[in-house]
C-alpha cells in the first residue's frame, strides 16, 4: 500500500514536470550583442554625447545619441508597417535597433539595468517581426516601447499608442 502511496506520488510529480514542459512560460529572448551590450563603454566625445548634442532644425538645442536613434526607429516603424501591408519585403530593423544598449542617453544615468532589461525586451520583439513581420508582431514592437516608456519619459506615451495597427 505504502509502495503504491509512494509510486502516486512520483507519477504526480513527474506529471507536473511535463506540464511544465508543455506549457513553457513566454519567454524573452536575450540580445547578446558582445560588442554593444550594458557593459560597453560609451565613448565621450562622439556626435549624441554629453556635451556634444547632434543639433537639428528641430531643435536647436540638440539631442543626444539615444533620441536621434528613437526617432529613427519611428521613421522605421512607419515604413515596416507600410511595407508589411503591401505584402513587400521590409530590411531587417534588428541591426539598428540594438545600438540602443550602448547609445549615449541625454542623462547617461538613465542606462542602468533596469533600462537594458527593457530594451532587451523590446528588441526581442524587433527581431520576431524581422523573422515574420505581421500585424501582431508588429504590435509586440509597440507593447516593447510603451513598457520602457511607461516607466522612463512618459512622454511620447500618446504618440507611440497612435502608431499601433490597428
Ligand atoms: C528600453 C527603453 C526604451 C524603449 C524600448 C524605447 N524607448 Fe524611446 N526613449 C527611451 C529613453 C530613455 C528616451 C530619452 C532619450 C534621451 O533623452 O536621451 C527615449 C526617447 C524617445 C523619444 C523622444 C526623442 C526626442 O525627440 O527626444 C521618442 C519619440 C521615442 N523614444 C519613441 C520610442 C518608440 C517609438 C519606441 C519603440 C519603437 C521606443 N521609443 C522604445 C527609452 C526607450
Amino acid at each position: 500500500m505504502r509502495l503504491l502511496l509512494l509510486l502516486l506520488l512520483l507519477l504526480t510529480s513527474l506529471s507536473s514536470l511535463f506540464v511544465g514542459c508543455s506549457n513553457p512560460a513566454p519567454v524573452t529572448p536575450v540580445a547578446d550583442d558582445v560588442d554593444c551590450n550594458l557593459s560597453t563603454p560609451l565613448v565621450p566625445g562622439v556626435p549624441g554625447s554629453p556635451g556634444h548634442l547632434i543639433k537639428s532644425a528641430r531643435n536647436p538645442n540638440g539631442d543626444s545619441e539615444l533620441s536621434v536613434l528613437m526617432r529613427s526607429f519611428v521613421d522605421d516603424l512607419r515604413n515596416a508597417r507600410t511595407l508589411a501591408e503591401a505584402g513587400e519585403k521590409i530590411p531587417a530593423m534588428y541591426p539598428r535597433h540594438r545600438k540602443m544598449r550602448c547609445a549615449w542617453p541625454t542623462k547617461p544615468d538613465e542606462r542602468n539595468e533596469r533600462f537594458d532589461l527593457r530594451a532587451q525586451g523590446y528588441l526581442g520583439a524587433v527581431r520576431a517581426f524581422d523573422l515574420e513581420p505581421k500585424k501582431s508582431t508588429y504590435n509586440s514592437i509597440i507593447d516593447g516601447c510603451v513598457n520602457c516608456h511607461a516607466q522612463s519619459c512618459g512622454g511620447p506615451l500618446d504618440f507611440i499608442d497612435s502608431m499601433r495597427w490597428q
